[in-house]
């Protein structure tokens, strides 16, 4: 989810480039570079952090000369967060500068190639191989030799190129990572999206996969991997700049639940091989779950209720006892934690402050600590002694959504992988259930197509005193979430509680008109919250049920509804989730709420 952006013209463009990636820092932010041509040299400027630092570090672009440019923001995937992680990388003998965006698949076998063959990599990166093919490739022809690298690139690249032969020249490359061209007058542009394009042009051509761009200032060229040009007709961006930025969304929340089908298959497509789940990155390998005898599932807020909706799969399919604490509670509880304790940390920014005290906390007491959590090179991350990423890529929105989403789907995916290995799941269950886990992705867009009807439902419930959510075992654990996503962005009171718990007092809050939210996703139990969608209607309450399409029963006594496509309860948080997150949404907007930056929150809880 890195930003690349381009410029050649006769401006300088160092601080065309910074502003550039600013508009694309939503997409990754832990490090940032620019290399900026001037004549035949190129200097490259790089630092680890935000764009501001390398505002700083070149005196917002004034200290770099130059007419002819290359830029990138960088959320890591292969390498930590570093200033030699970071981009542009140069190629040995200082003729090409490079920036992608993508995941290069085949990078460790090319870079044994290119190692063998006496190339120096200076980073970590799969990026660097692609440099270091440009530099072997080039005979005087910086396209033949762009060609010639592209056929040896497998995955997915957004690339900007400059070479130092060609000074005023740039060079974009596309395959499966976006990558749009910007045409002013005595002046081109490329970048990965049009937020970045729009203060400068609205005239733009978006390449597609295996083409290639060769831009001057005063004209753009596409040509395909044959080297044949193609002629493209240009677009008009309509977007005011700050929907440009979302994506074309009115709010990153709402980009951010159509993303999920995608970030959770992100998550799941790179840990499931031939019916089997696997963690390449736990270094111990199926090692870390023997000699467990209790785990503690601990985080804060969404990252605590994913820790919810995960213990079941966790305790069903493992045997082990699963307790899910507040980080919050934890850390003062005197816990009753030791080595035969496997903490399981759960966060998207990696940077909360209580969680990171509650997992300092049980490492003292001899504890290991695997994290779950989304942002690579973040506190928790780090001194965890195992690290599963959840590939969602920047989450932006304050009420996290895909953070949630693909959180769940990493504990169903330890599940499964820790009950194989404690010997508890045969082979051929593993495969059913990697067969349900990678159906997860189409699933989850079905719950958002299934529900077209959310916001003419928010107008109905948007000006609800209260709102109760019920539901009985997962769907409790979605319960406690789609609450807290209420709550948090359309200020509703919201409350989630246990269906079964509700004539132990709640029952008591109920009157004429009160809307209920039945979650009935778990057929097992099914008739149990039937009957307690049958008590609160028969005191009034107006129900609004989320199930299956074909469930009659239900079907027939709720009010309104919401659906889930079919699937198996074990891992359907994931999909019943979804409809909640919209309902909010739409609820939210309705009380015009601002919905991206809810009032008194933080992404990021860095302090306790
Ligand atoms: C959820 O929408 C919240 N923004 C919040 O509860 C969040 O999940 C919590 O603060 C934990 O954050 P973390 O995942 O970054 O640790």
């Amino acid at each position: 989810m890195c930003g690349i952006v381009g410029y050649t013209g006769t401006q300088d463009a160092a601080p065309i480039l910074l502003d550039g990636l600013k508009k694309l820092e939503y997409r990754g932010y832990d490090s940032a570079g620019i290399a900026v041509m001037d004549h035949n040299i190129i200097s490259v400027n790089k630092v680890k952090g935000r764009i501001v630092s390398l505002s700083e570090k070149t005196s917002d672009g004034a200290s770099v000369p130059g007419t002819t440019g290359i830029g990138h923001t960088r959320w890591a995937t292969h390498g930590a967060p570093t200033e030699e992680n970071a981009h542009p990388h140069l190629s040995n003998d200082g003729r090409f500068a490079i920036v992608h965006n993508g995941i290069i698949e085949n990078y460790m076998a090319l870079r044994e190639e290119l190692l063998g063959d006496g190339y120096v990599f200076q980073s970590e990166t799969d990026t660097e191989v692609i440099v270091h093919l440009l530099e072997m490739y080039y005979r005087g022809n910086v396209r033949d030799a762009l060609i010639r690298t592209a056929n040896r690139l497998q995955g997915s690249y957004a690339l900007g190129v400059i070479c130092s032969e060609e000074p005023g020249s740039i060079y974009a490359v596309r395959e499966k990572s976006p990558l749009i061209l910007g045409l002013g007058i005595d002046e081109n542009f490329f970048a990965s999206d049009v937020t970045a394009l729009v203060n400068h042009t609205r005239n733009v051509i978006y390449l597609e996969d295996g083409e290639f761009a060769e831009l001057t200032c005063d004209a753009i060229r596409v040509f395909d991997v044959t080297g044949r040009e193609i002629i493209k007709t240009p677009s008009r961006i309509l977007w005011d700049v700050q929907a440009a930025e979302k994506g074309g969304y009115e709010h990153f929340m709402l980009k951010e639940i159509m993303e999920q089908p995608a970030a959770v298959k992100a998550t799941i497509a790179p840990r499931i091989r031939e019916g089997e789940v696997v963690f390449d990155e736990l270094k111990d390998g199926p090692a870390v779950i023997s000699g467990v005898r209790k785990i503690i599932i601990t985080a804060c807020g969404s990252a605590y209720y994913a820790g919810c909706a995960g213990k079941y799969a966790l305790e069903k399919l493992t045997r082990i006892p699963v307790e899910v604490v507040l980080a919050s509670e934890l850390r003062y509880s005197d816990p009753l934690i030791d080595k035969d304790t496997l903490v399981i940390v759960i966060s998207q920014s990696g940077e909360t402050a209580d969680t990171i005290a509650a997992m300092r906390e049980c490492s003292e007491r001899g504890a290991r600590t695997l994290a779950v959590v989304n942002v690579v090179g973040s506190t928790v991350a780090n001194i965890a002694d195992y690290t599963v990423y959840t590939w969602a890529g920047p989450e932006i929105a304050v009420a996290t959504t895909k953070g949630y989403t693909t959180q769940v789907t990493v504990l169903y995916m330890l599940s499964v992988y820790f009950g194989r290995a404690l010997g508890l799941i045969g082979e051929d269950q593993e495969k059913e259930m990697t067969d349900t886990l990678q159906q997860l992705p189409r699933l989850i867009q079905q719950s958002i197509d299934l529900n077209p009807a959310i916001p003419s439902l928010a107008k109905k419930y948007h000006d609800s005193k209260a709102l109760f959510f019920i539901g009985r075992n997962t769907d409790y654990a979605v319960a406690l979430e789609g609450a807290l996503k209420m709550k948090e962005i359309s200020y509703l009171h919201a409350e989630a509680y246990a269906a079964g718990e509700l004539k132990h007092g709640t029952i008591a809050l109920i009157e004429e008109h009160q809307p209920v939210i039945a979650l009935c996703c778990n057929p097992s139990i099914m008739e149990k919250t039937l009957s307690n969608i049958v008590e609160v209607k028969s005191r009034g309450a107006e129900v609004l049920a989320l199930t299956f399409r074909n469930n009659q029963k239900i079907l027939s006594v709720a009010d309104d509804l919401l659906f889930i496509p079919d699937v198996e309860s074990l891992f359907s948080a994931v999909t019943e989730i979804v409809p909640l997150q919209l309902l909010a949404y739409h609820v939210a907007k309705e009380n015009g709420c601002d919905i991206d930056k809810p009032k008194n929150l933080a992404k990021s809880v860095t302090v306790e």
